[in-house]
């Protein structure tokens, strides 16, 4: 299949390349777009044969659920039973933006975007191209992030075209994303509602909110909870090479590899770096800002091939704020971890 790309800037917009977008998604075609976290690969959710596009293109499983993606709130009314108050609270707070809400579904989206739930994900992301589209095709856009199934979610047009590039009708480029990992998914079905992936508005501002928010027992990866969005029990964001998380020590642990006839690279903050001593360093941001490391993060997870390097060392960082969303999906992208005291734990 023939991609077609368009480039649409965020000031003036590209009215020809919109309602090309647009046309070929109202026919049912896959169509990756930008929004203000990663690139979705978006289908008409209501169109099951388009909706099969998405997990075809990207080698997804089945039982995996996808986000709903809309430009205004007044959509909801057409596709979930209610919205509790909490929920409410969450949408006027941080709608457009990096948040998806799980609801009660009023069964109006095809049955494979739900993968058997009777409950959906609704987003609306504010990224000004991703949401002009959204609003000229005025259709319910299922759109998971577009990369193939198990690679680090897209942050740029480049990293859609590596992965997608022939299977799917088209890619429109409208810059790096910005957040650059996914939104919070927050069940609101429960009287109290629960964290199931951690994301770009934090549990700290959630709290703030609604007051009390839980966080999924299964995210922290114990061997009797099973996660309660389905995507997070799949391995995730995996770089071409195999990758430590590292809490200390990093130079000594590149050193001793390097010795062993390791081909080490290292993902590291503009800090560490300054410390380090190593030809392959990627920097993925700063310390003292951690949206930054976000910005970044799948981007520096992309950049080592296996032709360079045969190892890739990461920094660590501190749960709390983003912290706690960069985490999940650096253990996510990790076959191990190097402790602080050197001990390799898996
Ligand atoms: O930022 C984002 O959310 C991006 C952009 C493109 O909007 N989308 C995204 O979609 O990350 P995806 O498909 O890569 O991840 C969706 C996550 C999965 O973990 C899935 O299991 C969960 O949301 N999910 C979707 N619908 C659900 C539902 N009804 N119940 C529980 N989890 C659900
Ligand atoms: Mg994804």
């Amino acid at each position: 299949m023939e991609t077609k790309h368009w480039t649409v800037s965020q000031q003036s917009f590209d009215k020809k390349a919109m309602e090309e977008a647009a046309a070929l998604l109202k026919k049912g075609e896959a169509v990756a777009f930008p929004t203000e976290t990663v690139y979705g690969l978006g289908a008409d959710a209501t169109n099951e044969q388009a909706v099969r596009k998405i997990f075809e293109a990207k080698g997804r499983p089945s039982d995996n659920p996808l986000i709903v993606h809309v430009a205004e709130k007044e959509q909801l009314k057409d596709l979930v039973e209610e919205v509790p108050a909490v929920a409410y609270k969450l949408l006027e707070a941080f709608s457009p933006g990096p948040i998806t809400l799980i609801l009660k579904s009023k069964g109006a989206v095809a049955p494979n975007v739900s993968a058997g739930l009777d409950s959906i994900g609704i987003r609306i992301p504010s990224h000004p191209v991703g949401l002009r589209l959204l609003r000229e095709v005025a259709l319910p856009i299922a759109a998971p992030s577009a990369n193939i199934s198990g690679r680090p979610s897209p942050t740029k047009a480049e990293h859609v075209a590596h992965d997608l590039d022939g299977r799917i009708a088209g890619i429109m480029d409208g810059g790096p994303t910005g957040i650059g990992l996914e939104s919070t998914v927050v069940d609101c079905t429960e009287a109290v509602p629960v964290i199931l992936r951690p994301g770009g508005v934090t549990a700290e501002a959630i709290q703030e909110v609604i007051g009390t928010v839980m966080v999924d027992p299964g995210l922290a990866g114990g061997e009797k909870e099973k996660p309660k969005a389905p995507g997070m029990k799949y391995t995730h964001y995996a770089p071409e090479a195999p990758l430590y998380l590292v809490e200390k020590g990093m130079q000594q642990h590149a050193d001793k590899l390097t010795e062993a006839g390791e081909k080490v690279g290292i993902i590291a903050t503009e800090e560490l770096a300054q410390t380090l001593q190593s030809e392959q360093i990627q920097i993925c941001g700063t310390r003292r800002d951690l949206s930054t490391v976000a910005e970044h993060l799948y981007d520096a997870l992309r950049h080592f091939k296996r032709s360079d390097v045969s190892v890739i060392l990461c920094e660590s960082f501190d749960k709390h704020g983003v912290g706690a969303a960069i985490m999940n999906r650096l253990e996510k992208a990790a076959t191990g971890r190097i402790g602080a005291e050197g001990n390799v734990n898996w």
